[in-house]
């Protein structure tokens, strides 16, 4: 029962810059920290520290940053039967090199080396932690092939399926039958629009509820520091608004909204009120430094949304 998370780790060797470097030029930054991350693993933290009970699917490479990731899934409480480990020859753990601009903002390098190792197969050989799972929770850092795998696994099993298309890749058009909730941010619902021939320009809210009507899917469209919102395929739309906070470092923050999100919905929560915990959850995450070690607990979550915003409450 809870949450499994099919996807990504990457380990984040994370530069605070004052700028993105011109072409050729070598740019001074101003700090460095190492964390671990990855879209998958980042999103079951998030679902961890929500509440959920979690377990991770995914490759690890026989490396240091394996084992750091082992010891970090271990104290999260996520259950980790279903990591695999290969070989440093064939690949180390995916690396990931996010550059934090002073505004909080950032931009991503991922190298997903192991991650690629990932196959249908493995979907197969975590069939019970997806069927046993109330959600399955899945990103596109690693094969498609394997996501389309273990979606199809899910769907078979009445396990809710969410996939957060993040990085923006092609998907096979057989996946749509299998995914209960899509979860882009902005750029990628446009990209995906386009991608299918649809007009990807003008009012994002109008653009889901076309992208949700046409691929007859629900869809969690986050906005970053302007909240996010839920559109059906029948046009019921739901808002919720950003929260005002002092940004930091905002890697890892829809990850952080999707695992939250996710164990709300594993809760048996409403969606309204999953919208609200996930969006007040990724704020608070983007007043900390660090990938998906920056999620926020349920009680801190639960405190900001009494105080009346992620802003009203201290945050360590
Ligand atoms: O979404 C943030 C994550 O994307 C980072 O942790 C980085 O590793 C990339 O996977």
């Amino acid at each position: 029962m809870g949450v499994a998370v099919f996807g990504s780790f990457m380990y984040d060797l994370m530069i605070e810059a004052p700028r993105r470097p011109d072409l050729g030029e070598t740019l001074r930054g101003t700090a460095f920290r190492r964390s671990v991350g990855g879209k998958g693993f980042n999103q079951a933290v998030g679902a961890a520290r929500a509440g959920a009970s979690t377990a991770m699917i995914g490759m690890l490479g026989d490396d240091p940053f394996g084992q750091e990731f082992r010891n970090a899934l271990e104290s999260e409480g996520i259950d980790a039967t279903h990591v695999w480990e290969c070989s440093e020859q064939q690949s180390g753990t995916g690396v990931g090199m996010p550059v934090i601009f002073p505004d909080g903002n950032n931009s991503i390098i991922i190298v997903p080396r192991a991650n690629m190792e990932i196959g249908p197969e493995h979907a197969d050989q975590s069939k019970e932690a997806i069927q046993d799972a109330d959600v399955l929770l899945m990103q596109l850092e690693v094969p498609v092939e394997a996501v389309m795998r273990a979606a199809e696994i899910a769907h078979e099993a009445n396990t809710k399926v969410v996939l957060n298309p993040a990085p923006f890749r092609e998907l096979p058009p057989r996946i749509w039958s299998h995914i209960d909730l899509f979860t882009p941010n902005e750029g990628e619902l446009r990209a995906f629009a386009s991608s299918l021939g649809m007009g990807a320009d003008g009012s994002i809210h109008d653009l889901a509820a076309a992208f949700a009507k046409r691929m007859d899917v629900e869809l969690v469209v986050t906005l970053g520091d302007q909240g996010a919102f839920h559109v059906t395929p029948d046009g019921h739309t739901d808002r919720v608004e950003g929260h005002q906070v002092h940004a930091v470092d905002t890697v890892g923050a829809g990850d952080t909204f999707c695992g939250a999100l996710c164990a709300q919905l594993a809760e048996g929560v409403a969606m309204h009120e999953a919208l609200a915990f996930a969006n007040a959850a990724a704020a608070i995450s983007v007043t900390r430094a660090g990938s998906g070690t920056s999620a926020p607990h349920k009680k801190e979550v639960q405190a900001a949304l009494e105080a009346g915003g992620a802003g009203k409450i201290e945050v360590s």
